[in-house]
């Protein structure tokens, strides 16, 4: 089940605000969904993730079937009540994760050949055993099995040939992953990702054909995979906007608040990303004034919370009133700066929250701004702030 409805388009650009409904619940776009690999969105508890407006996670087939195994999960009736998130979830194929295998790994026209990164055991992962999998799971949006193009080998970038290769079978996924998905009698909703490499024509060839197979909803995958960064832009000024206008738009692996904020504006809906809770555990915190790494000395005897305007748990307390706004409940950048050096675990928490909040917030600003009609605005706003530095 899916159904999507286009609320505002905005006239200067390909944004678009809409309204995702699927089976666990009503998902406002554009969104971020922070990701949670392997049933938890690392270090955050379910409720603080709703307490910050998330809408919608990720999780991962590849991860999950490793462990803890289809078995226990089934055993839940799903992911969600294993996990305790009763909103709703995507999961991934498990192609991407399987292509990061590397040397480990043998990839068929059938599918791919790969050894257990937990025990070394001889498994196999085909567009219909993913299916399998994300049906078991139950997650509200699957994903088709593919083969992520990288962009180099050994140095080497990934020619034409092999590119519309690689493109061309992931295609004949997408159309395996949709019969078994049909055969399965999954409630949910089934979505193709666009292949083609660095080459326009060839991501032309994939989304006209994927378009022809009438998915529900369409992702862009194969970017970020370790291109410079004018290519992964060049990509995500071409693809978006060519896709079904009347179907959801999900760009895989992305990105910076940034390269968020320039997605929306190419059509994109929905973005998942590790950057903000990765970066969290790392000590860099996203602030509306540029980004903050709360290992520098200078941090320590800063009273002021990491970012004055933020109504995060972190910043604000549980008041929720900013420090702008009158709050002082917040932590202070003093006392994050010492959990790190201790290396305590509630430093990594209280960043992770902080940086899904500035995240998620920041897709509230951009889908007020398409509402009002003020989204070229909120665009200047957003470079001039993000520019000045904390
Ligand atoms: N995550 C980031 N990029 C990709 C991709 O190309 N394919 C899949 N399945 N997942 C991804
Ligand atoms: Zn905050």
């Amino acid at each position: 089940m899916l159904h999507f409805e286009l609320l505002a388009t905005d006239p200067h650009s390909h944004a678009r605000r809409a309204r995702l409904t699927l089976n666990h619940g009503v998902v406002e776009t554009p969104i971020f969904m922070p990701v949670g690999t392997y049933g938890t969105v690392k270090g955050v508890m379910p409720r603080s993730l709703a307490e910050m407006g998330a809408q919608i996670i990720l999780g991962n087939t590849f991860h999950l079937w490793m462990r803890p195994g289809l078995d226990v999960v089934k055993g839940f009736g799903g992911l969600h009540a294993f996990e305790q998130w009763h909103k709703p979830i995507l999961t991934d194929s498990g192609g991407f994760q399987v292509w990061s295998l590397g040397a480990m790994r043998k990839i068929t026209e059938e599918g791919v050949h790969f050894a257990s990164p937990v025990n070394g055991d001889k498994l196999f992962l085909s567009p219909e055993v993913s299916m399998q999998i994300q049906t078991a799971l139950n997650s509200d949006i699957v994903m088709q099995l593919d083969e992520c193009t990288p962009y180099e080998t050994a140095g080497v970038p990934t020619s034409e040939d092999e590119a519309r290769k690689s493109m061309q079978m992931s295609l004949r996924w997408a159309r395996r992953s949709q019969e078994e998905f049909a055969r399965l009698a999954n409630p949910n909703a089934l979505f193709g990702i666009v292949q083609g490499g660095m080459y326009e024509h060839l991501r032309e060839e994939s989304l006209g054909a994927l378009a022809a197979m009438d998915f529900p909803g369409y992702a862009i995958g194969g970017v970020s995979v370790g291109e410079p960064k004018e290519e992964m832009l060049r990509i995500m000024a071409h693809t978006p906007h060519r896709l079904p206008a009347h179907k959801p738009r999900y760009l895989m692996g992305v990105g910076t608040p940034e390269d968020l904020v320039q997605g929306v504006a190419s059509g994109v809906d929905m973005f998942d990303c590790v950057m903000p809770t990765r970066n969290a555990r790392n000590g860099t915190l996203f602030t509306r004034y540029g980004d903050l790494k709360i290992r520098n000395a200078r941090h320590r005897e800063d009273h002021q919370p990491l970012d004055p305007s933020c109504t995060c748990h972190t910043c604000a307390g549980s008041a929720g009133v900013s420090w702008n706004d009158g709050g002082r409940g917040g932590f202070s950048r003093a006392y994050l700066h010492h959990l790190d050096r201790c290396g305590e675990m509630l430093g990594p928490m209280l960043a992770s929250i902080h940086n899904l909040h500035y995240y998620l917030n920041l897709m509230q600003e951009v889908r007020d701004a398409l509402q009002a009609g003020s989204f070229a605005a909120l665009r200047a706003q957003f470079q001039a702030d993000r520019a000045r530095g904390v």
